[in-house]
């Protein structure tokens, strides 16, 4: 039966209509223990979801509906290895990457744990001799800057994660990233790096994406006329890959590869050999403490009872306000400046994989599936964007993130960042009544402006601290947060095959600009490509 004939369905709809003109503050005011019954544990992880415009029939009926859609069932599949990739034929076992039990995990029969640790160990080896300064590039000078050239699933990962665990990291070395295939990123990373202190760290699943491609043609060009010679690349450049063939194509010695295999996902790879970067800056004890915190929820999202499940809690709460309120996108707000990348993390994460407008049988979907991603962290976000979520006529379902140590404990900084997080949630679940307004003796012509309807939902997630561990928690508790929803949309969330076309008409047109034509183009492309090889 589709999606929205379920008598769940329809019984999430009868609650909507019931409860749609519902207020927070009513909810608080009858309910003084509101905040426990909608609050919940896992790991280092604390939410709170009693900010939210849910009543606990709400929460049975939602959870009701994730198992009629087999949430629990779609959960066993993916960690057995199953091929729930369908549309490519490929099992989904980031999780095989960082479980640390001693079962076998198997695709195809065959147990891919060896090979995982295997690669581990050589990323390990190998991050060492670059901490150490043990590897020399070719002019015998120690390695000092890392470039990681890679894009999308190979890039926004290592970014995002040695960003959020640069306080982690081995300082003295200079982490970094080149992915877009304009040449002014490339230009901008490499105008002051020596080359005979350089490595590049080619990362790309495929090895075919063009833009990693072109970059690390250019970068090996760069390196070959600093140090005027060929023979330079074998130190200088390693490759992270699933494709054997084309990294040895390309001049890298397969002894220089680290292996992944096609049942990870670009998008599910940060704990994949797409990792060394990482790995390289904080060190393999840190990486396999964040692999620890990956685990650890991965264990939680698979053994805790559905009502006390944090990502299916969240994955529900995204669908109540997603498919009944209409809501469009959803903001992820870190308060912690090291995260500053982790939303844009969670854009491909999550668009990635559930923006898709087909079942897994291939029917047009009646109902909305992804969400748009975006965030920043706070308190910048609250001078820059939060005024339409609080007074804006679109509802924004947030995330807020915040950690009760800092890491650097700087006078008053802490405490009031902290506040602001509590005040924002605050503010925008309970805003301001005209009558309020009225005490305090607002003329009645600003009455409007100021008056805050409150109402808007969060999530408030609290963390002790951030460390490789919980950040591991967390970016897990997303992505199965993701699986959930995709599992009650009922669409795949590991293919991605709305990014092929633009690749596809790129190429062509690419040829076509090359030798200044445009035939079989439409009038605009055509006229774009005319006004492009003019006005050179
Ligand atoms: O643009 C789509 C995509 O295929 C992503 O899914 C992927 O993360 C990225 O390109 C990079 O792919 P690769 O690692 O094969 O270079």
């Amino acid at each position: 039966m589709g999606l929205i004939d379920l008598p769940e369905w329809q019984a999430l709809q009868n609650e909507y209509e019931h409860t749609k003109t519902d207020h927070l503050r009513d909810y608080f005011a009858v309910d003084s223990t509101r905040a426990q019954s909608f609050s919940l544990s896992a790991l280092d992880i604390f939410l709170d979801y009693s900010k939210n415009r849910i009543t606990s029939t709400g929460r049975d009926l939602l959870l009701e509906l994730a198992r009629a859609r087999g949430v629990e069932q779609a959960r066993d599949a993916m960690f057995a290895g199953q091929k729930i990739n369908t549309t490519e034929d490929r099992a989904v076992l980031h999780t095989a990457l960082r479980n640390q039990g001693n079962q076998p995990v198997l695709v195809d029969g065959k147990d891919v744990m060896p090979e995982v640790r295997q690669v581990l160990a050589q990323m390990a080896d190998f991050s060492q001799a670059i901490r150490s300064r043990e590897w020399r590039g070719f002019t015998g000078k120690a390695i000092k800057n890392i470039v990681n050239i890679g894009i999308g699933g190979s890039d926004l990962g290592p970014v995002m994660v040695s960003e959020a665990l640069k306080d982690y990291s081995d300082r003295n070395l200079n982490l970094q990233f080149i992915s877009n295939i304009d040449a002014n990123h490339f230009y901008e990373v490499t105008r002051e790096l020596d080359a005979a202190e350089t490595l590049f760290i080619i990362a790309s699943k495929t090895f075919t994406t063009d833009e990693t491609m072109t970059n690390a043609r250019t970068a090996r060009e760069w390196l070959v006329s600093a140090l005027g010679n060929d023979a330079a690349v074998a130190k200088h450049f390693v490759a992270v890959s699933t494709n054997a063939r084309e990294v040895t194509s390309f001049g890298i010695d397969t002894k220089n590869m680290f292996a992944f295999w096609d049942w990870v996902g670009g998008r599910y790879s940060l704990t994949s050999a797409i990792g060394l970067s990482i790995m390289i800056a904080i060190g393999p004890e840190h990486f396999n403490e964040m692999l620890i915190g990956f685990y650890q929820m991965d264990q939680h999202f698979k053994t805790a009872p559905l009502e006390q499940n944090m990502p299916v809690i969240m994955a529900l709460l995204g669908i109540w306000y997603g498919n009944f309120y209409g809501a469009q996108t959803e903001a992820i707000l870190p308060y912690d400046q090291y995260l500053s990348r982790f939303a844009a993390y969670f854009q491909q994460g999550n668009m990635e994989s559930n923006g898709k407008s087909v079942t897994k049988n291939g029917e047009r979907v009646n109902y909305t599936t992804g969400p748009v991603i975006w965030g920043e962290p706070g308190t910048n976000g609250q001078h820059a964007f939060y005024q339409l979520i609080h007074q804006g006529t679109r509802m924004i379902p947030c995330d807020f993130i915040g950690f009760i140590q800092p890491l650097h404990a700087l006078g008053t900084h802490h405490d009031k960042l902290v506040a602001n997080l509590f005040a924002q949630t605050k503010a925008l679940a309970f805003g301001k009544t005209p009558e309020e307004l009225r005490v305090e003796q607002v003329p009645e012509a600003l009455l409007a402006h100021k008056t805050f309807e409150g109402n808007r939902p969060t999530n408030t997630l609290l963390i002790a601290k951030l460390t490789p561990g919980t950040l591991g928690q967390l970016i897990a508790l997303y992505e199965h947060k993701i699986f959930v929803q995709g599992v009650i949309w009922d669409v795949n969330s590991f293919d991605q095959w709305g990014v092929e076309l633009g690749k596809v008409l790129a190429k062509d047109i690419y040829q076509q600009l090359a030798s200044h034509q445009n035939h079989d183009q439409d009038s605009s492309t055509a006229q774009l490509i005319d006004k492009y090889y003019n006005l050179q």
